[in-house]
């Protein structure tokens, strides 16, 4: 099913579902998910993958990645405690929340979680308090205003806070062992990647020269996924990233934290016209599915999606709005979108929308949640 580099129902496949499991639907393959993990491993050997669940945490992407052998970036107690359920010991996650809850200090104090993001005073004494012997990882602001979403809004240490922060880390007895950084959701190049590496690098100097020395540097997440965001190399970008870390952190552990670019591509979402109106001389097609739901990625992850008309139709593509099913004026996805017209009963493919979709997805106004099926125990 992979006639576009990724999972994409066919045609026929979508009609056969939506008859047997009804709409809104989503459909996962863990063969996708599988597949981008190991593209990645083979891109940076070196860099030990944390899957950073948050983007998606359907039980069946956890235990194909548990599968594989990943490390999972965590980031409340509720992920941490989800995944030990699962069997995934302590050590292999990552309490990459740089502002953590008691909660979460006890679910890691539980499920002996040890390392972790910090990128404040305050933030150290609270892991020193519950977790005296934690790993700790400075948490770097990267300047990157050309990502899609930019995450260094809200987190990271400016670059000459770092020895001050790191020296106080060490003062209070925490193993003060690296740099983290994120560079943003989705972004295209490896240009912001390789200027936040520049920074490590000097950060990790400037530490050595002051008697502390740092063995880990982990370079986030936010590798793009191909879809509705114009054209970029990926496999070029990743080999410029490598280059880079053999050049400047040859003898340094390297970790990264992909969410989108694991699940991302991995699921398809089917979605029905429910009602058809017009509107100012518009068409406007009200879906089972909306902003409530998957189509929550628009709110919280600013996503464009790509809808696939599952119609033959010689009709020339006119200008609709498409609404959600909810009661709420809010709830509408997309104005001036094109597409051939619709009726009733119509069905749509949304492909690539496994990333910031179900995981922020409610049940507002009675709507039940999309139900998932994963593709590889229901076809043939
Ligand atoms: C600390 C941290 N790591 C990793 C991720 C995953 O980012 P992405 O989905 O862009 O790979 C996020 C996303 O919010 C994050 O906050």
């Amino acid at each position: 099913m992979k006639k576009h580099g990724y999972f994409q129902l066919a045609r026929e496949d979508v009609l056969q579902l939506t008859e047997e499991y009804g709409t809104p639907l989503l459909v996962l393959s863990t063969q996708q998910v599988e597949s981008n993990y190991k593209r990645l491993r083979r891109y940076l050997p070196r860099v030990r993958v944390h899957y950073a669940i948050k983007a998606n945490p359907h039980p069946e992407i956890l235990r194909t990645m548990i599968k594989l052998g990943s490390s999972f970036d965590v980031a409340s107690d509720g992920e941490i405690r989800l995944l030990n359920g699962m069997g995934v010991k302590g050590e292999k996650m990552i309490y990459a929340n740089p502002m953590k809850t008691q909660g979460g200090l006890r679910a890691c104090k539980d499920c002996h979680v040890c390392k972790m993001t910090f990128d404040s005073k305050s933030e150290l004494d609270k892991i020193a308090k519950i977790l005296p012997n934690a790993t700790v990882l400075l948490r770097l602001r990267i300047d990157n205003s050309g990502a899609h979403v930019d995450l260094n809004k809200k987190f990271g240490a400016g670059r000459e806070m770092a020895l001050e922060l790191m020296q106080y880390a060490k003062s209070l007895g925490l193993d003060m062992a690296g740099i983290a950084f994120h560079v943003g959701s989705q972004t295209v190049m490896a240009d912001p990647y390789l200027r936040a590496m520049d920074v490590a690098r000097e950060i990790f100097e400037e530490a050595e020269a002051a008697g502390l020395h740092l063995r880990i540097l982990d370079i986030g997440g936010g590798f793009p996924i191909p879809e509705t965001h114009g054209t970029f190399n990926l496999s070029e970008m990743l080999k410029q990233i490598n280059a880079r870390l053999d050049e400047d952190f040859p003898e340094t552990d390297i970790w990264c934290e992909p969410g989108r670019y694991i699940c991302g591509t991995a699921v398809n979402l089917i979605t029905s016209v429910i009602g058809v109106t017009e509107r100012g001389g518009q068409p406007w097609y009200f879906l089972d599915e909306g902003l409530y739901g998957t189509f929550s990625g628009i709110i919280f992850d600013q996503w464009d999606f790509r809808l696939i008309a599952m119609k033959d139709s010689d009709a020339e593509e006119v200008q609709a709005t498409f609404a959600g099913p909810s009661c709420d004026s809010l709830d509408i996805m997309f104005r001036g979108c094109m597409t051939v017209p619709l009726e009733v009963g119509d069905l749509l493919l949304v492909p690539a929308c496994g990333a910031y979709t179900s995981a922020s997805a409610t049940n507002f106004n009675g709507f039940s949640t999309a139900k998932y099926v994963v593709w590889e125990q229901i076809k043939d």
